[in-house]
This record gives structure tokens, C-alpha cells and sequence, in this order.
């Protein structure tokens, strides 16, 4: 059921539809975005010590009258802190800048198949949730190759892998993957970061259902069995993307767009993707919008 969490290989649910704050600015902007969500009923939040704006997550969340037990808020290790300790170090000041005493679920934000690092990582999330800071631990970016092996070297299983997809990047085979190892997938840029709006497709499912476009894409995430994470920063376009419930795509809408997949990222490639900057200065370059991952 679409409007039912969906259960974790580890047992903890976790909402369907989230909002994401990729590219919301911080301070008032992602703290009013993330206020209009929660008062709009999405219970997912979904940042990334990268975006330099846990801290008004964290503001919002403490203001809102929903209780944290309601709550799924996930951030995600930057590459910068890949490793053993920095990891256990990096998780606890995102825990502080959050404002939170747990993380729902604790990201390996970009796989780095250069570094080399990501298993060592990995070991740190998996003490993380022993020690109860992170309830559930998972990956972004990770390709088949790099989720078998931390599927054949791990005493915990991944619980998700967030990654690229929309209707013109479908990536059938991880998903496949994935649900057949039961890992969920959480789909970023659902909107193909806005681009797909437009697309003369959608356009025509979303008249026909008389409907907004962003509402058709995030039905067909949905009707796919992904977690998607649709980033506004206005509320009325907030509370549109989380009124999806009340109608359906039909098995000619779903195929009219499994024809869009044209194999095209509109996002970074994960296997090229080796930027280790520092935090702070990741953070910066976020706030000025001089990044695009
Ligand atoms: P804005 O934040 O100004 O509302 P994605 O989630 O794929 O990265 O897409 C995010 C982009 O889509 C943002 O530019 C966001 O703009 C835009 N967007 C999100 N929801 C809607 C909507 N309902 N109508 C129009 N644009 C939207």
C-alpha cells in the first residue's frame, strides 16, 4: 500500500514519500520548507551533511509539534569523512547540528571506488547502530558490484541505496538488485531535478488525470515500490507532491513512461565522483549553488 510505510530488511519503517532538501538553502529556506512538509503531513526528511543545512532541519523539526517517534530523518556521511574514525566522528556532529539524539537513517553519500574505502566505512555505520545513534544504515550511489561486496564482507545489510532514478533514468537492473536482496530503493532527483516538468508525456498523463506533472512522477515512483524524496522549497508545490494518494496511474500511463528511459544521468556519475573537499568548504559550495552533487 502506497500510503503504508514500507517495512526495512532491519525492521524499522519508513515513509514512502519524503521531502528532499538538496539544493535548499540554508538557513529560513530549507527551515520553511521542511515546516510546510511536516505540516503537510510528510514524516521523511531527507538531508546530507553535504548540503550545510542540518542545522535548520533541525530548527524546523524542534519546532514542529509532530513527535520525534513519527519522525524518519535521514543524512548521509560526506566523502571527506570516509573512514573508521572520521566516520563515528562525523555522525556525531551531524547528530549535534541536527539536534537529534538518533539519525533514522545514515547514509554513505557517494561510493568513491577510488578511495577504496567504503567497506572501513562501512564497519563505522554498522558500530553507529550498535551504539544506538543510527537506527537503520544504508548507501547512495552504489553500483551492483559495490553493494555485493558489502553484501558478502558485512555482518549488516544495507537497509537502502538512494540513487539516481526517474522516468528518463530508470536503472532497472540495481533495482532489481536490490529488491531481490530486499534493499529498498530511494529514488533522488525523482523530477529529474525539475527537467522531466516539462516533458510532453507526462504533460499528457497529467492532463488526463487532471493533474499536476510533478504529482504524475512522483505516482509513478511510487507505483514502482521506490522511496522518493521530491525537493520544493514552496510550500504549494510541497503540499501538491505529497497529494498524490487520492488518484492512480494506469498500465498505459506506466508504460507510455517506461518508454522515457533513455539511460541519460541528469545527476553526477557515482563512479567518477571523487571530490573528498572538506566539509565546511562542501558546505560553502553548496550554499553558493557552485555544486551540482
Ligand atoms: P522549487 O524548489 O523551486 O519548487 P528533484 O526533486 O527531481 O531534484 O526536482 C526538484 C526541482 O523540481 C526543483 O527545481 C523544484 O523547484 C522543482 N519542483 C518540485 N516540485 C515541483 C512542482 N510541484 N511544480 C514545479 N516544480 C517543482
Amino acid at each position: 500500500m502506497i500510503d503504508e510505510p514500507v517495512r526495512l530488511n532491519d525492521g524499522y519503517q519508513m515513509p514512502r514519500l519524503g521531502l528532499g532538501v538538496w539544493q535548499a538553502r540554508t538557513g529560513l529556506e530549507t527551515e520553511r520548507a521542511v515546516s510546510a512538509a511536516l505540516q503537510a503531513g510528510y514524516r521523511l526528511i531527507d538531508t546530507a551533511a553535504a548540503y550545510g543545512n542540518e542545522r535548520s532541519v533541525g530548527r524546523a523539526v524542534a519546532q514542529s509539534a509532530v513527535p520525534r517517534s513519527e519522525l524518519f530523518i535521514t543524512t548521509k556521511l560526506w566523502n571527506a569523512d570516509q573512514g573508521y574514525s572520521r566516520t563515528l566522528r562525523a555522525c556525531r556532529k551531524s547528530l549535534q547540528r541536527l539536534n537529534l539524539s538518533y539519525i533514522d537513517l545514515y547514509l554513505i553519500h557517494w561510493p568513491l571506488p577510488h578511495a577504496g574505502r567504503y567497506q572501513e566505512t562501512w564497519r563505522a555505520l554498522e558500530q553507529l547502530k550498535r551504539e544506538g545513534l543510527v537506527r537503520s544504515i544504508g548507501v547512495s550511489n552504489f553500483t551492483i558490484e559495490q553493494m555485493n561486496n558489502l553484501l558478502m564482507h558485512s555482518e549488516v545489510q544495507p537497509a537502502v541505496n538512494q540513487v539516481e532514478v526517474n522516468p528518463q533514468f530508470q536503472q532497472i537492473p540495481l533495482r532489481e538488485f536490490c529488491y531481490s536482496h530486499s534493499i529498498v530503493v530511494e529514488s533522488w532527483s525523482p523530477l529529474g531535478a525539475g527537467t522531466l516538468l516539462t516533458n510532453p508525456t507526462i504533460l499528457e498523463i497529467a492532463a488526463k488525470h487532471e493533474r499536476e506533472p510533478a504529482q504524475v512522477i512522483i505516482r509513478w515512483h511510487l507505483q514502482n515500490n521506490l522511496v522518493t524524496i521530491p525537493k520544493s522549497t514552496h510550500p504549494e508545490r510541497i503540499a501538491k507532491n505529497y497529494a498524490v494518494i487520492d488518484f492512480a496511474l494506469d498500465s498505459d500511463d506506466m508504460a507510455k513512461i517506461s518508454l522515457l528511459d533513455s539511460g541519460a544521468r541528469i545527476g553526477a556519475n557515482p563512479m567518477k565522483l571523487a571530490t573528498t573537499l572538506p566539509t565546511w568548504l562542501v558546505q560553502l559550495a553548496h550554499r553558493f549553488r557552485l555544486v551540482h552533487w
